[in-house]
């Protein structure tokens, strides 16, 4: 039952050689694309949490999740380039092996693109308030309003984050009034995302003092599997600065000269981020100093915890690295440089929403093609008769994602976020190996060169990194499965329209679809 119902490939096949899209990306262009979609508030923002996890060994944390993205990024290359429709991960597995793992990845999708789409909203909120509000406009939110409960692990005094919730709703109308990124958008915002973090480096790597280094890992490489501490803990947290290339991997079809260009654009955006990363950790870290406040027995306390906002709060703490909601600024305006702080601070608060969107459109999207397979209901799927977009599954989705941003702490967010992503790349790079011992025959525009290591250790470290996840974010993963399980038993599967003989193809959201009738599988 678990491998059944597997969606044919050549329906797939045939939809996607109708849409045939012009070959029009050249590999800087993927290489902006991606930078677009990887920046934002993992670097901006997790750089505090990740400090908290391993001191300046959050440098060697990012090398390592980025090492492990560019494995996963090279399988998701070649199956996207091979089955280039709708649904990314989901119909990749659907269209390998079957519509139940397909079920488990689309709902581990909802963990990756929804939550963290509230992640980033609250990431785009710590510079709202702290660089355009406080700092530049001299106003003041109250602390009940600018952060989620204590309880939470928000801030103490905190109920709940305005200003996240109304930049998630912000996008979401966007959204439905049906407004994407363009080319020229995406390109002006990577240069102000690059131009600040340039900036950020020329200023600070001058200044550091080689004593903000030492210990280099003061909470070890491993913090013990489930403890979410150490390098390897960090590398797991920090991760989520690298999602969103997987939504360049979907744009292989358009490139000219896959082979050369895919690779070139996904591995070059990964590479460029991860020595920009590393840089801006060195930065951070060699000017103000980045250790980790610890708790009992000399571990560090958890991000993101009520324990560790408690010690936030203390006077002795108020200039730390690991406190801080807009890290970068905060640094820049501790060594001297406030405007330029501010500066930073503005290029998050114009850049972080677009990644907002990209992360929101893909949801919907899944939801979307979800929906329009049976497994979903139907109204998920309909379309806006002027926008022409799919409003219901929109304004649900962003609410959702609004209520998590207005309620749990950025960390909380990115780490569950990731324990979803994980388990989705993780599928992929499985997915992609089925596919090409069951169908050698199918024309690949992109190769994986060595692709029986590199997908095994894109499977490894996803595995590796989900281990190293603080266990309560680690066990939202089954969690969500056993009640995706009930969703897809108690609804979907007595639905599903694969189930009853018809093989839909959802190419895009002007109903560019096709339906091809099958014998129905045998239950
Ligand atoms: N990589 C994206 C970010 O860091 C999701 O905001």
């Amino acid at each position: 039952m678990i491998t059944d119902r597997i969606k044919s490939l050549d329906a797939i096949l045939a939809t996607a050689e109708n849409k045939s899209l012009k070959r029009t990306l050249s590999g800087f262009q993927l290489m902006l694309f991606g930078i677009g979609c990887i920046i934002g508030t993992g670097i901006f923002v997790l750089t505090a949490a990740g400090a908290q996890k391993a001191g300046p060994g959050l440098m060697l944390a990012f090398a390592i999740a980025g090492v492990i993205c560019i494995f996963a990024a090279l399988c998701y290359a070649e199956i996207a380039a091979t089955i280039p429709v709708s649904g990314s991960a989901y119909t990749y597995t659907y269209a390998t092996m079957g519509e139940f793992l397909a079920w488990t990845v689309g709902w581990a999708l909802v963990l990756e693109y929804a939550i963290a789409a509230s992640a980033v909203s609250v990431g785009w909120s710590g510079y709202f308030v702290g660089s355009i509000l406080n700092e530049t406009l001299g106003i003041y939110l109250p602390p009940w309003l600018s952060a989620g409960p204590l309880a939470l692990g928000g801030a103490a005094g905190g109920f709940i984050n305005l200003p996240a919730l109304v930049i998630a709703l912000l996008v979401t109308f966007l959204l439905v009034i049906g407004t994407s990124e363009s080319a020229k958008v995406n390109a002006v915002l990577v240069v102000i995302k690059v131009s600040a973090l340039s900036i950020f480096i020329v200023l600070t790597l001058p200044e550091a003092d080689v004593a903000n280094f030492n210990p280099f890992l003061p909470a070890g490489v491993f913090g013990g599997w489930g403890s979410g501490v150490g390098a390897m803990g960090a590398a797991a947290t920090i991760f989520f600065a690298y999602v969103g290339f997987d939504a360049v991997s979907t744009a292989a079809e358009e490139t000219k000269n896959p082979q050369r260009n895919v690779p070139f654009g996904l591995v070059g955006s990964l590479l460029f981020c991860t020595v920009f990363y590393i840089l801006v950790a060195a930065g951070a870290i060699g000017t103000i100093g980045g250790q980790p406040i610890m708790g009992p027995g000399g571990i560090p306390f958890p991000a993101g915890s009520e324990q560790l906002a408690e010690q936030c709060a203390m006077p002795q703490y108020a200039a730390a690295l690991v406190c801080s909601d807009e890290a970068l600024a905060h640094v820049l305006r501790q060594i001297g440089w406030s405007g330029v702080g501010n500066f930073l601070g503005f290029a998050a608060f114009v850049a972080l929403p677009s990644v907002i969107l990209v992360l929101l459109f893909a949801q919907t999207r899944i939801f979307f093609v979800m929906s329009r397979d049976g497994l979903l209901p139907e109204v998920l799927s309909r379309v806006h008769p002027r926008w022409q977009t799919p409003y219901v599954v929109t304004i649900f989705t962003g609410v959702v994602v609004a209520l998590g941003a207005a309620f749990f702490p950025v960390g909380r967010l990115a780490d569950i976020a990731n324990a979803g992503t994980l388990y989705a790349f993780a599928m992929v790079a499985i997915a992609v190996m089925v596919l090409r011992r069951r169908r050698p025959d199918v024309e690949r525009h992109f190769r994986v060169r060595g692709l029986w290591v590199i997908g095994p250790l894109a499977i490894a470290g996803c595995i590796f990194l989900f281990l190293n996840l603080p266990s309560d974010a680690m066990i939202v993963l089954p969690v969500w499965t056993v009640i995706g399980f009930l969703i897809y038993f108690g609804y979907g599967r007595s639905r599903s329209h694969l189930g009853q003989g018809i093989t839909e193809v959802v190419d895009d959201i002007e109903g560019d679809e096709t339906l091809i009738p099958i014998d129905p599988p045998k239950d």
